[in-house]
Formats: C-alpha cells, sequence, structure tokens
C-alpha cells in the first residue's frame, strides 16, 4: 500500500478526521482518554511528515460539535487535553514555523482558559508561512455555514450585500478561515466512512481516502500512503 509521494504533485491541503482513539484503547484494557493521549504522537508525527514533503495546509479534526454528547468525563479531559497540548507543543510548532489555526466556535462552554491559550498559540505563530496547522475544534461543518449565513444576512440587512448578489464567492468569503484552498484529500482513519460534520463546504471535491489503522497508530508514512493514492486518482471536476 505504500505508495511512493510525488512532490511536484502534492495535494494544497489535506483534512484528517482523526478517529479510533477509543476503540485503541479498548483493544489494549485501557480507559478511553489514553486513546486521546496517544494520538498525541500520532499527530505530531504526521504534522512532522507534513512539513517533511512540503504540504501547505492540513486540517485535522479534534472536536466535533456532535462530540458534547459524550459522557462528560470524557468531554472535561478533552479540554483539559487540548489545552495541555497546546502548552507543551507551541514552542515546537513556532520552532518548526507552523501557522497555528483554529476553526470552530470558540463561544460557552469551550472553557475561557483554552480560548485564551488558543488565541495566544494563533498570535504566537500568526506570521508563520511555512505550512498552516488548522485544528478544528468545537467544529461543524453546519455551524460553520450558519454562521456564515447569518453574516450574509447582517451584510444584507446592512445594506452592504444586494441578496441577487450572493454567491459562491460570498459564502467562501464568510467561511472561519477565507484564505484556506479546498480541501483535495480528506483522510479518516479507524475504518469509519462518513464524513461527521468535517469541512462540508470546503471538502465538496475532495478525494476521500479510508483507512482502517486506528488514529493512536497513524505516523507519517500513512499520510503519504494516502497522499500516494491520492496522486493515482483521476480528478475530473465534472469534465469527461
Ligand atoms: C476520535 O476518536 C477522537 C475524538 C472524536 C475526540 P474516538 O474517541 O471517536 O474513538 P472511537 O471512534 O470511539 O474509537
Ligand atoms: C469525528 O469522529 C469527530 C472527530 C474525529 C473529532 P466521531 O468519532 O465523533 O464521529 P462519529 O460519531 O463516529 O460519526
Ligand atoms: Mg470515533
Amino acid at each position: 500500500m505504500t505508495a511512493a509521494v510525488d512532490r511536484a504533485n502534492l495535494p494544497q491541503h489535506v483534512g484528517i478526521i482523526m478517529d479510533g482513539n477509543g476503540r485503541w484503547a479498548g483493544q489494549r484494557g485501557l480507559p478511553r482518554n489514553s486513546g486521546h493521549e496517544q494520538g498525541e504522537t500520532a499527530l505530531f508525527d504526521t504534522v512532522e511528515g507534513a512539513l517533511e514533503i512540503g504540504l501547505r495546509w492540513l486540517t485535522v479534526y479534534a472536536f466535533s460539535t456532535e462530540n458534547w454528547k459524550r459522557p462528560p468525563s470524557e468531554v472535561a479531559f478533552l479540554m483539559n487535553f487540548n489545552r495541555d497540548l497546546l502548552l507543551r507543543r507551541a514552542d515546537e510548532l513556532d520552532e518548526r514555523r507552523v501557522r497555528v489555526r483554529f476553526i470552530g466556535r470558540r463561544n460557552r462552554p469551550v472553557p475561557r482558559r483554552l480560548v485564551k491559550m488558543i488565541e495566544d498559540t494563533e498570535r504566537r505563530t500568526a506570521h508563520h508561512r511555512r505550512m498552516t496547522l488548522q485544528i478544528a475544534f468545537n467544529y461543524g461543518g453546519r455551524s460553520e455555514l450558519v454562521d456564515a449565513a447569518r453574516r450574509i444576512a447582517a451584510d444584507a440587512a446592512a445594506g452592504d450585500l444586494r441578496p441577487d448578489k450572493v454567491t459562491a464567492k460570498s459564502i467562501q468569503a464568510r467561511l472561519y478561515e477565507p484564505e484556506a484552498p479546498d480541501v483535495d484529500l480528506l483522510i479518516r482513519t479507524s475504518g469509519e466512512q462518513r464524513l461527521s460534520n468535517f469541512l462540508l463546504w470546503e471538502a465538496a471535491y475532495a478525494e476521500l481516502v479510508f483507512t482502517d489503522v486506528l488514529w493512536p497508530d497513524f505516523s507519517r508514512s500513512d499520510l503519504f500512503s494516502g497522499i500516494g493514492e491520492f496522486q493515482q486518482r483521476s480528478r475530473r471536476f465534472g469534465r469527461v
């Protein structure tokens, strides 16, 4: 399955649904949260791999708007864990010249001290251009489109936008990160084959790659295999 990566034909933007942490832990008789902990190693090896080949945009799904439905103890763990992860890793990302961005809603119930850490990390790394790492946190594709629609409605009400002038560009301009190129490769781990509300607008024409590897076992070589598979696909965009 390992295909070589052609660096002249990289995807512009890779999205990853990091799934299977709970099952990884379950297979070892460990609590679900230790699967999340182990996922950190997978994420940072993937980031190193992305830098190694020169990928420019990587977006990872860390917490969905639906994940609030998990047991309160797991939700609380994930809030603390993500804040600690930023505390531990912000220096490393900064040194690697990675621009870190969070996409998703930042209001309640996201803890204020996590939001503060998110804002600090974004500010610290805002000038980097080597790669943008977007972390989708309290993110939902539908919420993102609802937020864009609210801004369009507000602009229309203020007289700044005529309803008959609303185009795909008007929506794109009001996404959480308007500058991000479309996702052209979307990878999901753990054998599940669904989008789970990830990047609905941005991944409209993405090539989908599903792997049975559970997220804590994922590493840069799996990223490279996914990109190798992407490079063998024939992308037609509606043409013949
Ligand atoms: C993905 O792993 C991490 C998050 C959704 C936060 P899961 O926690 O969904 O793991 P499984 O799917 O239960 O194995
Ligand atoms: C999607 O995984 C969200 C993240 C990876 C953060 P889930 O495990 O929450 O998705 P479902 O519930 O299986 O669709
Ligand atoms: Mg899951």
